[in-house]
Protein backbone atom coordinates (compact mmCIF):
# COMPACT_ATOMS: atom_id res chain seq x y z
CA UNK A 1 0.00 0.00 0.00
CA UNK A 2 1.74 3.34 -1.10
CA UNK A 3 2.26 5.53 1.97
CA UNK A 4 1.03 8.58 0.22
CA UNK A 5 -2.61 7.19 0.64
CA UNK A 6 -2.52 7.03 4.27
CA UNK A 7 -1.01 10.02 5.75
CA UNK A 8 -1.05 8.55 9.34
CA UNK A 9 1.42 6.41 8.09
CA UNK A 10 4.51 7.88 9.00
CA UNK A 11 3.09 8.59 12.42
CA UNK A 12 2.05 4.67 13.16
CA UNK A 13 5.40 3.69 11.84
CA UNK A 14 7.22 6.67 14.63
CA UNK A 15 5.14 5.60 17.22
CA UNK A 16 5.54 1.69 16.36
CA UNK A 17 9.14 2.41 16.61
CA UNK A 18 9.01 3.57 20.27
CA UNK A 19 6.30 0.88 21.66
CA UNK A 20 9.14 -1.48 20.38
CA UNK A 21 11.69 0.07 22.67
CA UNK A 22 9.71 0.37 24.98
CA UNK A 23 8.46 -3.36 24.88
CA UNK A 24 12.02 -4.67 24.29
CA UNK A 25 13.25 -2.75 27.62
CA UNK A 26 10.69 -4.50 29.81
CA UNK A 27 11.97 -8.19 28.91
CA UNK A 28 15.47 -7.07 29.20
CA UNK A 29 17.17 -8.97 32.28
CA UNK A 30 17.19 -7.48 35.64
CA UNK A 31 21.43 -6.41 37.15
CA UNK A 32 19.95 -8.95 39.81
CA UNK A 33 19.31 -11.47 37.45
CA UNK A 34 22.35 -11.09 35.22
CA UNK A 35 24.86 -10.78 38.46
CA UNK A 36 22.99 -14.15 40.15
CA UNK A 37 23.99 -15.89 36.79
CA UNK A 38 27.62 -14.78 36.87
CA UNK A 39 27.58 -16.20 40.67
CA UNK A 40 26.03 -18.96 39.44
CA UNK A 41 28.89 -19.57 36.69
CA UNK A 42 31.66 -18.72 39.02
CA UNK A 43 30.20 -21.54 41.59
CA UNK A 44 30.05 -24.18 39.33
CA UNK A 45 33.41 -23.18 37.73
CA UNK A 46 34.76 -23.79 41.48
CA UNK A 47 33.40 -27.31 41.42
CA UNK A 48 34.51 -28.13 38.25
CA UNK A 49 38.01 -27.30 38.82
CA UNK A 50 38.36 -29.71 42.15
CA UNK A 51 38.32 -32.16 39.29
CA UNK A 52 40.27 -30.90 36.33
CA UNK A 53 42.01 -27.58 37.95
CA UNK A 54 43.34 -26.51 34.52
CA UNK A 55 39.91 -25.89 33.34
CA UNK A 56 37.64 -23.03 32.81
CA UNK A 57 33.72 -22.66 32.53
CA UNK A 58 32.94 -19.56 30.10
CA UNK A 59 29.29 -18.53 28.69
CA UNK A 60 28.46 -18.16 25.31
CA UNK A 61 25.09 -17.78 24.08
CA UNK A 62 22.69 -14.98 24.24
CA UNK A 63 24.19 -14.50 28.33
CA UNK A 64 26.86 -13.65 26.19
CA UNK A 65 26.28 -12.00 23.39
CA UNK A 66 24.12 -9.21 24.56
CA UNK A 67 20.63 -10.40 23.07
CA UNK A 68 19.52 -11.75 26.37
CA UNK A 69 15.68 -11.79 27.50
CA UNK A 70 14.47 -12.05 31.26
CA UNK A 71 14.84 -15.88 32.51
CA UNK A 72 16.73 -17.46 29.50
CA UNK A 73 18.42 -20.12 29.74
CA UNK A 74 22.47 -19.83 30.39
CA UNK A 75 24.73 -21.68 27.88
CA UNK A 76 28.21 -22.45 29.69
CA UNK A 77 31.35 -23.89 27.47
CA UNK A 78 33.64 -25.54 29.72
CA UNK A 79 37.25 -25.60 28.16
CA UNK A 80 40.22 -27.90 29.85
CA UNK A 81 43.47 -26.15 28.98
CA UNK A 82 45.81 -28.71 29.71
CA UNK A 83 47.00 -31.51 27.38
CA UNK A 84 45.65 -34.82 28.88
CA UNK A 85 42.09 -34.58 29.58
CA UNK A 86 42.52 -37.55 31.60
CA UNK A 87 39.30 -36.30 33.76
CA UNK A 88 36.82 -35.39 31.00
CA UNK A 89 34.64 -38.40 31.60
CA UNK A 90 34.35 -38.15 35.31
CA UNK A 91 34.01 -34.03 34.76
CA UNK A 92 30.93 -34.95 32.42
CA UNK A 93 29.49 -37.52 35.08
CA UNK A 94 29.26 -35.22 37.85
CA UNK A 95 27.76 -32.03 35.77
CA UNK A 96 25.30 -34.25 34.41
CA UNK A 97 24.14 -35.29 38.10
CA UNK A 98 24.49 -31.53 39.19
CA UNK A 99 22.38 -30.30 36.30
CA UNK A 100 19.63 -33.44 36.57
CA UNK A 101 19.20 -31.95 40.50
CA UNK A 102 18.85 -28.51 39.48
CA UNK A 103 20.64 -25.43 40.05
CA UNK A 104 20.89 -23.08 42.70
CA UNK A 105 17.65 -20.57 42.38
CA UNK A 106 16.23 -22.15 39.20
CA UNK A 107 18.67 -21.35 36.88
CA UNK A 108 18.64 -23.72 33.81
CA UNK A 109 21.86 -24.00 31.95
CA UNK A 110 23.19 -26.20 29.26
CA UNK A 111 27.12 -27.10 29.35
CA UNK A 112 28.73 -28.13 26.73
CA UNK A 113 32.72 -29.09 26.23
CA UNK A 114 35.28 -27.47 24.16
CA UNK A 115 32.81 -25.59 22.02
CA UNK A 116 35.58 -23.08 20.64
CA UNK A 117 33.68 -22.24 17.87
CA UNK A 118 30.42 -21.61 19.85
CA UNK A 119 32.85 -18.83 21.72
CA UNK A 120 33.69 -17.16 19.06
CA UNK A 121 30.36 -16.97 17.20
CA UNK A 122 28.69 -15.43 20.16
CA UNK A 123 31.66 -12.71 20.08
CA UNK A 124 30.71 -12.19 16.87
CA UNK A 125 27.21 -11.40 17.15
CA UNK A 126 28.06 -9.50 20.32
CA UNK A 127 30.34 -7.24 18.16
CA UNK A 128 27.54 -6.80 15.34
CA UNK A 129 25.14 -5.81 18.56
CA UNK A 130 27.69 -2.86 20.07
CA UNK A 131 28.12 -1.19 16.39
CA UNK A 132 24.29 -0.05 16.62
CA UNK A 133 23.09 -0.89 19.73
CA UNK A 134 19.68 0.74 19.61
CA UNK A 135 18.57 -0.78 16.48
CA UNK A 136 20.17 -4.59 15.79
CA UNK A 137 19.32 -5.19 19.68
CA UNK A 138 15.97 -3.98 19.33
CA UNK A 139 15.04 -5.97 16.46
CA UNK A 140 16.65 -8.74 17.39
CA UNK A 141 14.91 -9.03 20.82
CA UNK A 142 11.63 -8.32 19.39
CA UNK A 143 12.24 -11.38 16.76
CA UNK A 144 12.81 -13.12 19.47
CA UNK A 145 10.04 -12.46 21.68
CA UNK A 146 7.95 -12.63 18.47
CA UNK A 147 9.29 -16.42 17.30
CA UNK A 148 8.75 -17.77 21.06
CA UNK A 149 5.61 -15.98 21.34
CA UNK A 150 4.31 -17.23 17.68
CA UNK A 151 5.70 -21.13 18.53
CA UNK A 152 8.37 -20.63 15.80
CA UNK A 153 11.25 -20.99 17.68
CA UNK A 154 11.52 -24.84 18.09
CA UNK A 155 14.71 -26.27 16.57
CA UNK A 156 13.19 -29.85 18.02
CA UNK A 157 10.08 -29.75 16.09
CA UNK A 158 11.41 -28.37 13.42
CA UNK A 159 11.45 -24.68 13.12
CA UNK A 160 14.75 -22.34 14.01
CA UNK A 161 16.72 -21.83 16.32
CA UNK A 162 17.29 -18.01 18.00
CA UNK A 163 20.89 -18.47 16.45
CA UNK A 164 19.18 -18.93 13.50
CA UNK A 165 17.13 -15.59 13.90
CA UNK A 166 19.78 -13.61 14.90
CA UNK A 167 21.71 -14.68 11.65
CA UNK A 168 18.88 -14.03 9.51
CA UNK A 169 18.32 -10.15 11.18
CA UNK A 170 22.05 -9.71 10.25
CA UNK A 171 22.17 -10.72 7.20
CA UNK A 172 19.22 -8.45 6.61
CA UNK A 173 21.44 -5.17 7.94
CA UNK A 174 24.84 -6.26 6.24
CA UNK A 175 23.77 -7.52 2.65
CA UNK A 176 19.86 -6.44 1.78
CA UNK A 177 19.92 -2.63 3.39
CA UNK A 178 21.04 -0.30 0.85
CA UNK A 179 22.96 1.41 2.68
CA UNK A 180 23.89 -1.32 5.04
CA UNK A 181 23.09 -0.67 8.14
CA UNK A 182 26.17 -2.93 9.40
CA UNK A 183 29.76 -3.51 8.47
CA UNK A 184 30.49 -7.10 6.94
CA UNK A 185 33.20 -7.59 9.87
CA UNK A 186 34.43 -10.65 8.50
CA UNK A 187 34.91 -8.78 5.24
CA UNK A 188 37.11 -6.00 6.69
CA UNK A 189 40.73 -5.02 6.41
CA UNK A 190 42.58 -6.14 9.27
CA UNK A 191 44.56 -3.40 11.31
CA UNK A 192 47.86 -5.44 11.14
CA UNK A 193 49.20 -8.71 9.51
CA UNK A 194 47.90 -11.82 10.80
CA UNK A 195 49.18 -15.08 10.92
CA UNK A 196 47.13 -18.10 9.82
CA UNK A 197 47.38 -19.83 13.38
CA UNK A 198 45.76 -16.77 14.70
CA UNK A 199 42.80 -17.12 12.83
CA UNK A 200 42.28 -20.75 12.23
CA UNK A 201 40.05 -22.84 14.89
CA UNK A 202 39.86 -26.73 13.97
CA UNK A 203 40.78 -25.52 10.14
CA UNK A 204 37.51 -22.95 10.12
CA UNK A 205 38.91 -19.04 9.38
CA UNK A 206 37.12 -17.14 12.57
CA UNK A 207 38.65 -13.93 12.17
CA UNK A 208 36.61 -10.84 12.19
CA UNK A 209 37.48 -7.00 13.01
CA UNK A 210 36.65 -7.01 16.67
CA UNK A 211 38.07 -3.66 17.14
CA UNK A 212 34.81 -2.51 18.32
CA UNK A 213 35.90 0.66 19.31
CA UNK A 214 37.57 1.41 16.50
CA UNK A 215 34.76 0.88 14.03
CA UNK A 216 32.88 3.07 16.19
CA UNK A 217 34.69 5.61 15.91
CA UNK A 218 35.50 5.34 12.22
CA UNK A 219 32.33 3.41 11.04
CA UNK A 220 29.14 5.18 10.36
CA UNK A 221 25.98 3.60 8.45
CA UNK A 222 24.46 6.42 6.08
CA UNK A 223 21.55 4.30 6.76
CA UNK A 224 19.04 6.38 8.79
CA UNK A 225 16.12 4.29 8.84
CA UNK A 226 13.70 3.65 12.54
CA UNK A 227 13.67 0.19 13.61
CA UNK A 228 10.09 -0.01 12.99
CA UNK A 229 11.26 0.51 9.14
CA UNK A 230 13.68 -1.96 9.48
CA UNK A 231 10.90 -4.25 11.33
CA UNK A 232 8.66 -3.82 8.35
CA UNK A 233 10.96 -4.37 5.93
CA UNK A 234 12.77 -7.59 7.30
CA UNK A 235 9.06 -9.07 7.26
CA UNK A 236 8.62 -7.60 3.67
CA UNK A 237 11.98 -9.33 2.34
CA UNK A 238 11.53 -12.53 3.75
CA UNK A 239 8.07 -13.42 2.86
CA UNK A 240 8.39 -12.15 -0.29
CA UNK A 241 12.05 -11.37 -1.87
CA UNK A 242 13.92 -14.24 -0.38
CA UNK A 243 13.97 -16.94 -2.94
CA UNK A 244 14.08 -19.50 -0.12
CA UNK A 245 14.41 -22.67 -2.78
CA UNK A 246 17.72 -21.56 -4.32
CA UNK A 247 19.50 -19.39 -1.88
CA UNK A 248 21.34 -19.40 1.18
CA UNK A 249 21.85 -16.67 3.99
CA UNK A 250 25.36 -16.52 4.70
CA UNK A 251 26.36 -13.16 6.82
CA UNK A 252 30.10 -13.99 5.54
CA UNK A 253 29.59 -13.87 1.68
CA UNK A 254 26.25 -12.53 1.14
CA UNK A 255 23.73 -14.10 -1.05
CA UNK A 256 24.62 -17.43 -2.22
CA UNK A 257 23.01 -20.59 -4.70
CA UNK A 258 22.00 -23.87 -2.93
CA UNK A 259 23.82 -25.40 -5.37
CA UNK A 260 26.96 -23.65 -5.16
CA UNK A 261 27.50 -25.37 -1.45
CA UNK A 262 26.11 -28.52 -2.47
CA UNK A 263 22.48 -27.55 -0.14
CA UNK A 264 19.76 -28.45 -3.26
CA UNK A 265 16.89 -29.49 -1.94
CA UNK A 266 15.37 -30.23 -5.22
CA UNK A 267 17.13 -33.97 -5.27
CA UNK A 268 14.83 -36.44 -7.81
CA UNK A 269 11.97 -38.20 -5.48
CA UNK A 270 12.48 -40.81 -3.61
CA UNK A 271 16.51 -40.63 -2.89
CA UNK A 272 18.11 -38.30 -0.75
CA UNK A 273 14.92 -37.69 1.28
CA UNK A 274 17.17 -36.78 3.95
CA UNK A 275 19.22 -34.23 2.27
CA UNK A 276 16.01 -32.81 0.86
CA UNK A 277 14.62 -32.74 4.63
CA UNK A 278 17.68 -30.93 5.72
CA UNK A 279 18.12 -28.43 3.30
CA UNK A 280 15.13 -26.32 3.01
CA UNK A 281 16.12 -23.54 5.00
CA UNK A 282 19.87 -22.79 4.51
CA UNK A 283 22.03 -20.46 6.58
CA UNK A 284 25.76 -20.97 6.49
CA UNK A 285 27.07 -20.66 9.87
CA UNK A 286 29.76 -17.59 10.15
CA UNK A 287 32.80 -20.11 10.67
CA UNK A 288 31.95 -23.41 10.48
CA UNK A 289 30.77 -22.91 6.39
CA UNK A 290 29.99 -26.43 5.90
CA UNK A 291 27.20 -26.33 8.59
CA UNK A 292 23.72 -25.46 7.74
CA UNK A 293 22.52 -23.47 10.97
CA UNK A 294 18.51 -24.34 9.62
CA UNK A 295 19.60 -27.77 9.04
CA UNK A 296 16.74 -28.59 11.49
CA UNK A 297 13.94 -26.58 10.01
CA UNK A 298 11.70 -29.37 8.24
CA UNK A 299 9.06 -28.46 5.13
CA UNK A 300 5.82 -28.26 7.46
CA UNK A 301 8.64 -25.68 9.34
CA UNK A 302 9.19 -23.83 6.64
CA UNK A 303 6.12 -23.52 5.65
CA UNK A 304 4.89 -22.18 9.09
CA UNK A 305 7.93 -19.51 9.65
CA UNK A 306 7.00 -18.15 6.10
CA UNK A 307 3.05 -17.87 6.99
CA UNK A 308 4.28 -16.34 10.16
CA UNK A 309 6.76 -13.47 8.31
CA UNK A 310 3.59 -12.73 5.73
CA UNK A 311 1.05 -12.58 8.89
CA UNK A 312 3.35 -10.09 10.48
CA UNK A 313 4.05 -8.11 6.89
CA UNK A 314 -0.13 -7.95 6.89
CA UNK A 315 -0.07 -7.18 10.48
CA UNK A 316 1.80 -3.89 10.15
CA UNK A 317 0.83 -3.20 6.63
CA UNK A 318 -2.78 -2.42 7.56
CA UNK A 319 -3.80 0.31 9.11
CA UNK A 320 -4.50 -0.61 12.93
CA UNK A 321 -5.74 2.58 15.05
CA UNK A 322 -2.69 2.53 17.15
CA UNK A 323 1.45 0.90 16.86
CA UNK A 324 0.56 -0.72 20.60
CA UNK A 325 -1.82 -2.49 19.27
CA UNK A 326 -0.29 -3.85 15.80
CA UNK A 327 2.57 -5.12 18.70
CA UNK A 328 0.10 -7.08 20.67
CA UNK A 329 -1.59 -8.52 17.47
CA UNK A 330 1.78 -9.35 15.69
CA UNK A 331 3.09 -11.32 19.08
CA UNK A 332 -0.72 -12.51 19.88
N1 LIG B 1 24.85 -22.26 18.48
C1 LIG B 1 25.61 -22.75 17.45
N2 LIG B 1 25.02 -23.44 16.43
C2 LIG B 1 23.67 -23.65 16.43
C3 LIG B 1 22.89 -23.16 17.47
C4 LIG B 1 23.51 -22.47 18.49
O1 LIG B 1 26.82 -22.52 17.44
N3 LIG B 1 23.11 -24.32 15.42
C5 LIG B 1 25.52 -21.53 19.59
C6 LIG B 1 25.75 -20.06 19.27
O2 LIG B 1 26.97 -19.67 19.86
C7 LIG B 1 24.61 -19.36 19.95
C8 LIG B 1 24.42 -20.26 21.18
O3 LIG B 1 24.71 -21.57 20.72
O4 LIG B 1 24.95 -18.04 20.32
C9 LIG B 1 23.02 -20.24 21.75
O5 LIG B 1 22.07 -20.53 20.75
P1 LIG B 1 20.53 -20.27 20.99
O6 LIG B 1 20.08 -20.92 22.25
O7 LIG B 1 19.84 -20.60 19.71
O8 LIG B 1 20.50 -18.69 21.12
P2 LIG B 1 20.29 -17.78 22.37
O9 LIG B 1 20.72 -16.41 21.91
O10 LIG B 1 20.97 -18.34 23.57
O11 LIG B 1 18.72 -17.74 22.50
P3 LIG B 1 17.72 -18.19 23.66
O12 LIG B 1 17.64 -17.01 24.57
O13 LIG B 1 16.46 -18.44 22.90
O14 LIG B 1 18.30 -19.43 24.30
MG1 LIG C 1 20.38 -20.05 24.69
Amino acid sequence: VPMSRHPSRPRFVAELSQCLFDFVIQLLPTAEEMAVKEDVRKLLERLIRTIEPDSRLLSFGSTANGFSLRNSDMDLCCLIDSDEKLNASNLVTMLGDLLERGLPLGIACDIGFENRLALENTRLLMCYAMIDPTRVRTLVLFLKVWSKRRKINSPYTGTLSSYGYVLLVIYFLVHVKNPPVLPNLQQMPPLRPISKEDTHLGGHNTWFFDDVELLRQRWHSENTETVAELLIDFFRYYSRDFLYNTSVVSIRAGLLKKESKGWQSEYPPGRYNDARERNRLCIEDPFETDYNVARCVTKDGLYTIRGEFMRAGRVLAGRPERAIMALADLCA
